[in-house]
């Protein structure tokens, strides 16, 4: 078996052509060609969500293996956000990639990691001393920012809230709250870790400081302030349901721990970055967590993560205690430096702002017409539907899977998340332009108004 002749593929970037393109079905032959060998080689718990193989994306598309071109309304899961192939990232690639690709940052250092850590160091909220170390994915930085709160606070026990999610591996799974698919049959899970109350407007009505009360005296109770090295939360929800907790929540949390001693752990791999109209989802709460994680969007999709923090807490740990083969790799840092670059100086937070305000109209504007809808939130490009059983108000997750499959199936890439599955995400790469961006939405509105 070949791969997809080279000289047929076209290269990615903004240069593509800007349309959605169905010169097939969805999959075309030449996918479900691709899905047969991926069934044979790969195993079935790998899922995928599009059921098409990507050969180029760039701006606001992906193209299929088949020609396709699909308008991207989900970013590789909000990791593309500077856009897929952008021009700056792959130059700084190449050029990286020709001079050395790997040296272990643990056994001869080089300057771009550091370069990455200041750069973190300085755009993370606080003016107080940071420090920041690599790492490969969100899971990653996750465990390892609850390593470091242990071993500063010297306690064991960690808090996760209610619809979270942190990632796959053994400690992560135990901070994620949905079993199914992310936990169930994998455990046992990892000690001590507890599960508190989220604050969830639309379900729970209260205000924040009502709904910190509840979280606090839950965790007052059930784990002690003693005990307690860390409070690890999204502080607005991805793969839970784009939830964003009412105001005075996090404000109240954040004052607790700080006059507990617990730190305070912001998981942003997924809200970082521009994504939710400021560098950070916490510079909307005006929050300042004591560590914070990031992934995703860091790189435009080389893998690499990170965990940033007080100087203080960021030292506690014994030299050698933190690290990994590939954390902080030289291309993936080559990447970020280029992304945060685009970050900073091309305008991407006021156009994550725009393209919020595009989603937030198009999708308010169905919900009055249609009762299904009965939530949209989000922050900046992070925004979500979720969808209900009209006067009960009960999760309608067959409705979002059939809104999702048949958005994909007419050439949009949209994901769904939430809990009870009934949310669709839109989390666009910044990079689309406004045409495509309300292009897919009307497709998307067109499959709610074709669902029974
Ligand atoms: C908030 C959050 N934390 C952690 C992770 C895990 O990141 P990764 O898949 O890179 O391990 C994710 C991934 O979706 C996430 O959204």
């Amino acid at each position: 078996m070949s791969l997809t002749d080279v000289t047929t593929v076209p290269v990615g970037g903004p240069s593509l052509a800007q349309e959605r393109r169905l010169v097939t079905a969805i999959p075309g032959p030449r996918s479900q060609e691709l899905l047969e060998r991926k069934a044979d080689a790969v195993p079935s718990g790998v899922g995928h969500t599009v059921p098409v193989h990507a050969v180029a994306a760039g701006g606001g598309v992906v193209v299929d293996a088949d020609g396709n071109s699909l308008i991207d309304l989900g970013s590789g899961i909000a990791v593309t956000t500077v856009g897929n192939a952008h021009p700056k990232v792959v130059e700084a690639v190449r050029a990286q990639v020709a001079q050395f690709t790997h040296t272990c940052f643990m056994i001869s250092p080089y300057e771009s990691y550091v370069a990455v850590a200041e750069s973190l160091n300085r755009l993370t909220p606080g003016d107080h001393a940071k420090k920041t170390a690599l790492f490969n994915s969100g899971a990653e930085a996750v465990e390892n920012a609850v390593k470091i709160a242990r071993k500063h606070t010297r306690r064991s026990a960690v808090v996760a809230f209610d619809h979270a999610y942190h990632g796959r591996t053994n400690l992560t799974m135990a901070l994620t709250a949905k079993a199914m698919p992310y936990k169930s049959g994998f455990g046992p899970f990892a000690a001590d870790v507890y599960r508190a109350p989220l604050s969830y407007p639309y379900r729970d009505g209260l205000t924040g400081p009502e709904a910190a009360r509840r979280t606090i005296s839950v965790i007052e109770k059930q784990v002690g302030a003693d005990n307690l090295a860390a409070v690890v939360i999204e502080p607005i929800q991805g793969e839970g349901g784009f939830i964003v907790p009412a105001e005075g929540f996090l404000e109240e949390l954040v004052r607790w721990c700080r006059e507990n001693g617990v730190v305070f752990i912001a998981d942003e791999v997924q809200t970082g970055f521009a994504r939710t109209g400021e560098m950070f989802a916490s510079d909307v709460f005006g929050i300042v967590p004591d560590l914070l994680t990031t992934a995703k969007g860091i790189a435009a999709g080389l893998p690499l993560a990170a965990v940033t923090g007080r100087a203080e807490i960021m030292d506690a740990s014994h030299a050698g205690g933190l690290g990994g083969t590939y954390g902080g790799n030289p291309i993936a840092c080559a990447a970020a430096l280029a992304a945060i670059d685009v970050f900073e100086n091309d305008g991407l937070i006021e156009r994550a702002r725009e393209v919020g305000a595009v989603l937030t109209r198009r999708l308010r504007a169905l919900q009055v017409a249609d009762p299904r809808i009965g939530d949209v939130r989000g922050r900046g490009a992070m925004i979500a539907a979720e969808f209900v059983v009209p006067g009960t108000g009960e999760p309608d997750a067959a409705l979002a899977a059939s809104v999702a499959r048949a958005s994909i199936a007419e050439g949009v890439i949209v994901l769904t998340c939430g809990t009870y599955g009934n949310v669709i995400r839109f989390l666009p790469p910044l990079s689309i332009g406004d045409d495509l961006l309300n292009e897919g939405l009307d497709v998307v509105a067109a499959a709610l108004n074709a669902a029974q």
